[in-house]
């Protein structure tokens, strides 16, 4: 099932793509929008919002191996994440316009930096409240979902047949509902498209798996 293996993805890279990213490995840029991609992030509206330079020094150092291992590094990213208020849309679009003024040619060429600085200014909304989705017991969604998904995953196996009992979840609910709803009102950009391919297959499928009144 390659369309929720996109979405998880795209939270997966959006996350190390934020708690990874140091100021450093903006360098495929050209530089002009190399310096203004790092103005923004380092300024003290985004930081105000976003922990950007908390997390970048935080995890500087830390190797993403895989969940099990990292999950404690997860859960310190959404708190520090999710003790900010949500960032403005106003805020995002002001840095789009200037990405977009500052790093078209970077754009054109879809160096992977630009990509991962259009799938954060694309993604940061939704993304954002389900990094913040807690369950009945207080746990974060996307830990509870790591885990399912660690314990219900056997070596070798894919996404296509993880559980209902995987998929069928309040969290999982939230967040598809969260995302799906976002990218009918806001179409992916073509270049993001082609990363995460068509939202069809992921309604159908949730909506085969799990019932007509989960979407
Ligand atoms: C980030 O901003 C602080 C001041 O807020 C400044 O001292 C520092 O040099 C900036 N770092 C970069 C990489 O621009
Ligand atoms: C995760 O990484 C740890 C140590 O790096 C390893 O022991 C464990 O088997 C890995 N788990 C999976 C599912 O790969
Ligand atoms: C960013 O700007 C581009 C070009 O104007 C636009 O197509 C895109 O929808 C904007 N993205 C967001 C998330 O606002
Ligand atoms: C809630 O999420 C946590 C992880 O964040 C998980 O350990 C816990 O089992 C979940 N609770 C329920 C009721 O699923
Ligand atoms: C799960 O998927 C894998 C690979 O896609 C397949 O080999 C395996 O037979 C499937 N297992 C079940 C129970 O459907
Ligand atoms: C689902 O995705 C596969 C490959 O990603 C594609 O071949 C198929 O046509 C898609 N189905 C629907 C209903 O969009
Ligand atoms: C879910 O499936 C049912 C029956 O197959 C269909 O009538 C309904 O329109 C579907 N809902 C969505 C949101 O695709």
């Amino acid at each position: 099932m390659k369309s929720f293996r996109s979405i998880l993805h795209l939270f997966i890279t959006f996350i190390i793509l934020l708690i990874t990213k140091s100021y450093s490995q903006f360098t495929s840029l050209s530089p002009d929008c190399s310096s203004a991609v790092q103005t923004f992030l380092n300024s003290s509206e985004f930081n105000a919002c976003f922990p950007y330079n908390k997390l970048s020094s935080q995890f500087n150092h830390v190797v993403f191996r895989n969940f099990t291992t990292n999950e404690k590094d997860i859960i310190n990213a959404e708190d520090s994440i999710c003790s900010l208020p949500k960032c403005s849309d106003s805020l995002i679009s002001n840095f789009n316009s200037t990405f977009q003024s500052k790093c078209s040619a970077d754009i054109a060429k879809n160096s992977p930096d630009a990509l991962g600085v259009s799938i954060l200014i694309y993604a940061y909304s939704p993304a954002r409240d389900s990094i913040c989705f807690k369950n009945s017991t207080g746990g974060y969604c996307l830990v509870e979902i790591g885990e399912n998904i660690v314990n219900n995953l056997m070596p070798g196996s894919s996404f296509t047949n993880l559980s209902s009992k995987v998929l069928c979840t309040d969290c999982v609910k939230s967040i598809a509902n969260t995302c799906l709803k976002y990218i009918k009102s806001h179409p992916l950009p073509a270049n993001l498209a082609l990363v995460f391919g068509s939202t069809t297959n992921i309604t159908d499928y949730l909506n085969q798996t799990c019932g007509a009144s989960f979407l």
